[in-house]
């Protein structure tokens, strides 16, 4: 080496000498403005309920959700990601287009009493229907087009309670455009569709069918969600929300579909939501506990990683945490 004098002339070791210089070099940044936070609000419950398989998530009481989404505010999260859970459930999910159904109440409730919360709810008939699929039932399949009506219903009992946000995760055909619609003729064009465009059949969402007491009774989503082995599907996923009239589409889960995300932000130039899905979630809450990995570390590392692949915004139940450990730099 000694003759090489010189060598090497490029270190890159240079710009990573101390905080200063790696903060000027740094690509991606993390802000809790990016975040929105998944909660479950369940019917005929007093007390905020504990969900075993996700350490620290509840289900949340509608006398306590006010209080809840005040707390969030003031941590600087910008919105919430609505999850029902009624007490009734039948063929048709009538409790999720009921005008007093619990998330419309929960809707009313926190923009009563937190009026800047952005409030985005999930179009989806799962934990609404006694069979817990997303779609009305016809011989043990689930009805495409028979489905569309009663999400657009759902859709539109939304907004009317005051959502700002509608999110479709049912994954049928034409979802996008028949919300569009509906919504337009009934005077809401104001309102912005997050389409869940690249849904995947995921093992990964396991512990949220625990915490919002959504499973399937019989058979599983394969026939509507994505196959796990599917990219360029993705994109037609998409392109045809895009064309439907989607205003920020999704991909979901995050971390074991990093490409898709890469891809779908190098495809189209709309607003990418990712959703850190609730096993994400306690995979790394049940590593910590154990004191196998370091929770903080981690987290911000895999949020990092996803913006860092190309999500605008993430939906992700470690919102409150990491909003904290931001301000606390
Ligand atoms: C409803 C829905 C699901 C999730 C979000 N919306 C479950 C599913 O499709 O089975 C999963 C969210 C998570 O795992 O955190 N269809």
């Amino acid at each position: 080496m000694t003759t090489m004098t010189g060598f090497p002339i490029v270190r890159m070791r240079r710009t990573r000498q101390n905080e200063v210089l790696r903060s000027l070099v740094r690509e991606t940044h993390l802000q809790a403005s990016q975040l929105i936070y998944p909660m479950f609000i369940a019917e005929d419950i007093n007390e905020p309920r504990a969900i075993a398989s996700m350490p620290g998530i509840v289900q949340w009481p509608l006398e306590l959700v006010g209080r809840e989404v005040e707390r969030l505010a003031k941590l600087g999260i910008p919105g919430v990601f609505l999850f029902g859970i009624p007490t009734e459930k039948d063929e048709v999910g009538s409790q999720a287009y009921a005008e007093q159904g619990i998330i419309q109440q929960a809707i009313r409730r926190i923009k009563a009493e937190v009026p800047e919360m952005l409030v985005i709810t999930d179009v989806c008939l799962c934990e609404y229907t006694s069979h817990g699929h997303c779609g009305v039932i016809h011989n043990g399949d689930v009805l495409n087009d028979e489905s569309l009506d009663l999400l657009a219903r759902m859709a539109s009992s939304h907004v009317e309670a005051g959502a700002d946000i509608v999110a479709p995760s049912d994954m049928m055909d034409g979802r996008v455009g028949v919300l569009r619609h509906t919504l337009d003729e009934q005077g809401h064009k104001q309102i912005p569709i997050m389409a869940y465009s690249a849904k995947f059949a995921s093992g990964f969402y396991g512990p949220f069918r625990e915490a919002a007491g959504s499973a399937p009774q019989f058979g599983d989503r394969r026939s509507y969600q994505m196959d796990p082995a599917n990219a360029r599907e993705a994109l037609r996923e998409v392109d045809l929300d895009i064309s439907e009239g989607a205003d920020i589409v999704m991909v979901k889960p995050a971390m074991a579909y990093m490409d898709i995300i890469h891809r779908v932000r190098e495809h189209c130039d709309l607003p990418l939501a990712v959703y850190n899905v609730s096993g994400e979630y306690s995979m790394i809450k049940a590593a910590a506990q154990n004191g196998w990995i370091e929770e903080r570390r981690v987290v911000m590392e895999v949020l990092t990683g996803l913006r860092r692949a190309g999500a605008d915004m993430l939906i992700t139940y470690f919102a409150p945490e990491v909003s904290q450990w931001l301000k606390e730099g």
